[in-house]
């Protein structure tokens, strides 16, 4: 089989290489997207992450291509329409983050509500003990709203209730088990915004969630409240997570994702790049480059989980198959 990998570093490719020996295995730097289509003309086998753009347009331009692995869970940046009627079979990587991102998004959580970054530049840029300003909140006794309890989201869940917290969620698959097991009540959209102290999302992008907070709904956010996004900018509308940080709606906010980040990646310019970028440069944000998922054990479960993907593809027995 010939098989072709994209974004990859050097580091990812021993183990690949050893793994999936007797193949014809090609390594590119690159994220697939128009342009670089051509490096897969002959690709059995495509592998990528999320910065590429698997568009209808470019699952086209595969000319040999029957299986599409992503290193990630989402697939977001996956035509999956256009890949079934090529009859492209697309699998993912699914639950190998759910602690390293719920640990994540504790970290943005503590940073926000404890003003880390702003005590520790009091320290190493003013060599300055003051106290003034760096007054934080305890987690403890907040409501935590948690939009999406699926893998990740339970695990913040069950890390809330460890910190004190109490929890609400939003989900249109109810667990009921799990709710009654951690003690926390599912409620709809409107009444999570307006009670939660913290927003936290981890839903997937798809139709059903594009903007789910919006122009529409975000005045119904508590005064005063802090959202944590480590999910994907898309589940956010970025005017109305601006107009709610300078309106004081919201306190603050700790962003893994955004938006537009793979347009900014790229150096693209377009309006919405500029709204990401006048998000991160907010004194009260903290944001980070999609890097949520990147602990050691969590890579080193990717690469494991790829290549068993696609042995068991080429054995003819597809796995985490996504549609
Ligand atoms: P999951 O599939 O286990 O859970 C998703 C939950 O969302 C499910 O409970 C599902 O019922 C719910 N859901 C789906 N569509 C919905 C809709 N339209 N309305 C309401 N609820 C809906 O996913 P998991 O593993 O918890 O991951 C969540 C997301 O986190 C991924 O899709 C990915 O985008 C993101 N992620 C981000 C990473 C990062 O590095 N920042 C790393 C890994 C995942």
């Amino acid at each position: 089989m010939h098989i072709t990998f994209f974004e990859t570093a050097a580091e990812d490719q021993d183990e690949i290489t050893k793994a999936l020996a007797g193949h014809t295995l090609q390594f590119h730097n690159e994220t697939l997207t128009k342009a670089t289509a051509g490096l897969a003309a002959d690709a059995d086998i495509v592998s990528t992450f999320i910065n590429s753009e698997l568009s209808s347009e470019v699952i086209g331009m595969l000319g040999a291509t029957k299986y599409i692995t992503t290193r990630s869970t989402g697939f977001d940046h996956i035509d999956l329409a256009a890949a079934k009627t090529k009859g492209i079979t697309v699998s993912n990587v699914p639950g190998y983050g759910s602690r390293t991102v719920a640990e994540y998004t504790f970290g943005l959580m503590l940073c926000l509500s404890r003003k880390l970054f702003a005590a520790n530049a009091r320290l190493r840029n003013e060599k300055s003990f003051s106290l003034d300003g760096l007054v934080g909140f305890d987690l403890a006794g907040k409501t935590l709203g948690v939009l999406g309890t699926g893998r990740i989201g339970k695990n913040v869940i069950t890390a809330a209730k460890a910190f004190g917290m109490n929890v609400l969620a939003y989900d249109a698959y109810h667990d009921d088990a799990f709710a009654a097991q951690m003690g926390f009540p599912y409620v709809d959209l409107p009444a999570l915004l307006a009670q939660s102290d913290v927003l936290t999302f981890h839903l997937p992008y798809n139709q059903g969630t594009h903007h789910v907070l919006n122009m529409g709904n975000v005045g119904l956010i508590k005064k005063g409240a802090y959202l944590v996004n480590t999910a994907r900018g898309e589940l956010i509308e970025t005017k109305a997570l601006l107009a709610a940080l300078r309106d004081g709606t919201l306190a603050g906010a700790g962003l893994d994702v955004l938006e537009a980040e793979r347009s900014a990646k790229n150096g693209e310019a377009s309006e919405a790049v500029a709204d990401d970028l006048a998000l991160i440069a907010m004194p009260q944000v903290i944001a980070t480059p999609h890097v949520a998922f990147y602990s050691e054990g969590a890579v080193e479960q990717i690469s494991q989980t790829t290549i068993q993907n696609i042995t068991a593809f080429i054995a003819g027995t597809p796995q985490n198959v996504v549609d």
